[in-house]
């Protein structure tokens, strides 16, 4: 099996790079990377002669626009990569037969779906760019005759200049204390977790929406307070505030929490809670064993 990784640079793409090969259920597939460098996927002669050199079986896109504020400024730019490069992709894989695993966003749904948070099914309504952005490219694979699966992560960190834990961990070494938003709800989510996830998705092949974070959901704030505890602080160096006191170009939904019902039908192993995928990537961060070139 040949399976195409887009992205392969960024902060998911890289870890997929690295784990893909050796999940078990893949038996040696061979995993093959492109980024920006390699092909423009908003370029459409760009994804043909891709596609006819790789001749891949399954495609897991990641490659995005995923600036969240950025987006609300560079409108044409986001929805190029992230609603016409996935169009071109999702054609590209029914012109090949190949399956496509579409990594997206719990950002396309509003946030005011109560505290339970949000099924497979339920309707999306982004109230950012970036989440329409992404709707548009769910659209483009739900219209798929290919096998195609979308895959919807949320408060994603893994390898890479930044994530919230990151920043985190070094504003915490360096401020006495830090005031966190304790309003907002959703699913944190280590890139090596998802990537065994997606190695589980493809291999098994199914069709659908399935929401791939780890178990349980959180706000940044006690997301924070644990980062804090791991580092040996008092918690009570992070201080909760609210959303109005951080206001930023993008609204962001208050309770995206995803429920992982697809997944758990199809028999993927219980996923790791979001405070031992933290634990892991904090032990990983002081070991400085972490970060890519
Ligand atoms: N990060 C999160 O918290 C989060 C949360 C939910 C969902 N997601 C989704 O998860 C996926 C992976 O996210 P990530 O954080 O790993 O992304 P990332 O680190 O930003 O990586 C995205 C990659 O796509 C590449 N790319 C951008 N435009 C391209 C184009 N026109 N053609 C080809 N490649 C292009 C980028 O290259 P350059 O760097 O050279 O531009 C980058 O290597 C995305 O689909 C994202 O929407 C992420």
């Amino acid at each position: 099996m040949k399976i195409l990784v887009t992205g392969c640079r960024g902060m998911l793409g890289q870890t997929l790079m690295r784990r893909l090969p050796i999940y078990p259920g893949l038996n040696g597939a061979a995993v093959i990377g492109v980024d920006l460098a390699e092909a423009d996927l908003t370029e459409p002669s760009q994804v043909t002669d891709l596609f006819q050199r790789i001749q891949p079986d399954w495609v897991i896109h990641c490659a995005a626009w995923t600036d969240v504020d950025g987006a609300e400024s560079h409108r044409e730019a986001a929805m190029k990569i992230n609603g016409l490069a996935t169009e071109l992709v999702a054609a590209a894989c029914n012109q090949y037969n190949a399956g496509l695993s579409y990594i997206s966003t719990d950002y396309v749904f509003n946030g005011q779906g109560g505290a339970l948070g949000y099924s497979e099914d339920a309707v999306r309504d982004p109230i950012n760019f970036y989440g329409l952005s992404k709707a548009r490219g769910e659209d483009a694979v739900e219209a798929m005759q290919s096998p195609w699966q979308i895959v919807r992560t949320s408060w994603l960190f893994g390898h890479g200049p930044s994530n919230f834990p990151k920043t985190m961990r070094r504003l915490l070494s360096e401020k006495p204390c830090l005031k966190v938003v304790n309003d907002q709800w959703g699913c944190p989510t280590f890139a090596d977790d998802l990537a065994d996830v997606l190695g589980f998705l493809v291999s098994d092949g199914s069709r659908g929406i399935f929401h791939g974070t780890n178990f349980g959901p959180c706000t940044w704030h006690e997301l924070a307070i644990e980062v804090a505890t791991l580092m040996g602080l008092d918690p009570s160096v992070v201080v909760p505030c609210t959303t109005n006191e951080f206001p930023t170009p993008a609204l962001r939904p208050a309770c995206s929490i995803l429920q992982s019902h697809n997944l758990e039908a199809l028999g993927c192993e219980s996923r790791p809670s979001w405070q031992d995928a933290v634990k892991r990537y904090i032990e990983l961060l002081e070991s400085g064993k972490t970060e890519h070139p």
